[in-house]
């Protein structure tokens, strides 16, 4: 039985969210999913939908438009939110800060409001490992000091966890789950949704398979005189059905648990780039060639979680291993080379 009924899912037709909206939808939950699809398809809720034979409500709108979260919020009963919505490119974070404050900053605070005026107090953030920073421990606890962040990204996820901190002590009804992603990666299982960046991909795993598909000729690694096994960065590669599964569980957890809590969703295994690298190719079948390249600033030499919280009291702990990752972005990959637009 679960203790909600019905949720809405801000940015809910992106990569973590739609397989996330698919674990919900298979679980009996009623969605209402808003997107205002500047870095996502509608075609990834149409196959969620066929995957779970249920459709969410979908609306088209943008988490800033406070008159429409009042009219969501209001007639479809939502009893808690998964709020998933803003941009996450570092990069771009750096030349357009305040497009990153005005989406993670103020559509969060945005929706806080709508959320108190319609009675609803119970919000997962999709907050990142990001917040941890250059940490001085390598397997991250969810206690430690929070680090120096080096982004606007960041920066706005920091922001949001500390404006969630105040709205929590300020009002006893709030119910509020911190999730801290570590790196999501792979794709469902079917092959049906997976990650579908615009352009040139950032982050290492799109970038890798598109570099087997033959549409980029080659990866750079960044960094190569790193203190680890063979001197790449080790990151904590999360496969995102387990990432989704972990949604389901804090969902469940925050209903008996008033306040915040914080759970870091991470395997508690780090891998190299060149590591990572070879599972790709020994899924694949394909080659991947790579020249080693500078170290990318506001990057770790090792970072991955000490996945020990989520584990007592969530009861989740992700299953899927690096092969299972592998495999499953390469059946995407393959299945969808132009993503959601093939
Ligand atoms: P994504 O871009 O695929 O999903 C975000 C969704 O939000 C997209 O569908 C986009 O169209 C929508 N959106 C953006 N701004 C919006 C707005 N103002 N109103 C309504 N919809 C809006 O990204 P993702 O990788 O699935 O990330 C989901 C969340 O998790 C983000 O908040 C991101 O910062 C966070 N996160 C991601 C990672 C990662 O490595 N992918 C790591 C840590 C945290
Ligand atoms: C990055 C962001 C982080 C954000 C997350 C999700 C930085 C410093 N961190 O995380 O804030 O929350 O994306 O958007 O940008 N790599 C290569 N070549 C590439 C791409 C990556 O060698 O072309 C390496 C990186 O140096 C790193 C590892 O691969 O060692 C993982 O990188 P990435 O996938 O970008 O994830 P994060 O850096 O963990």
């Amino acid at each position: 039985m679960n203790a909600y009924k019905t949720v809405l899912v801000t940015g809910g037709a992106g990569y973590i969210s739609s397989h996330a909206t698919l674990a919900l939808l298979q679980a009996g939950f009623d969605l209402v999913v808003l997107d205002n699809l500047c870095n996502a398809s509608a075609e990834s809720l149409r196959r969620v939908a066929q995957l779970s034979g249920r459709a969410p409500v979908f609306v088209q709108g943008d988490i800033r438009d406070r008159a429409l979260l009042d009219h969501l919020l209001a007639q479809h009963w939502v009893q808690a939110v998964l709020h998933f919505a803003g941009p996450k490119a570092v990069g771009e974070s750096l030349a357009q800060p305040l497009s990153y404050y005005s989406n993670n900053v103020g559509g969060t605070v945005n929706l806080c409001q709508a959320m108190a005026a319609a009675s609803v107090f119970t919000l997962l953030f999709s907050s990142s490992a990001t917040v941890y920073g250059d940490s001085a421990t390598v397997s991250i606890t969810e206690d430690q000091p929070l680090g120096q962040i080096t982004n606007p990204y960041g920066r706005s996820k920091f922001m949001v966890e500390q404006l969630l901190g105040d709205i929590v002590a300020s009002d006893k009804r709030w119910r509020v789950a911190l999730l801290r992603y570590f790196n999501p990666v792979g794709a469902h299982e079917s092959g049906q949704i997976g990650e579908d960046p615009n352009g040139i991909p950032n982050n290492l795993l799109p970038f890798v398979a598109q570099v087997a598909v033959g549409q980029s000729p080659e990866l750079a690694v960044f960094g190569h005189d790193y203190p680890t096994l063979d001197g790449t960065g080790v990151s904590d590669y999360i496969h995102v059905v387990d990432l989704a599964e972990g949604h389901l569980a804090a969902l469940k957890a925050i209903y008996s648990c008033p306040g915040m809590e914080v759970w870091s969703l991470g395997t508690g295994n780090g891998y190299s780039v060149l590591q990572l690298v070879r599972a790709f190719e020994a899924a694949s079948g394909r080659h991947v060639p790579y020249r080693l390249a500078e170290r990318r600033p506001g990057d770790v030499a090792t970072c991955y979680a000490h996945p020990g919280k989520a584990a007592a009291e969530l009861n989740w702990i992700s299953k899927r291993d690096l092969h299972s990752i592998m495999r499953d972005a390469w059946r995407w990959q393959s299945q969808n080379p132009d993503g959601y637009r093939g």
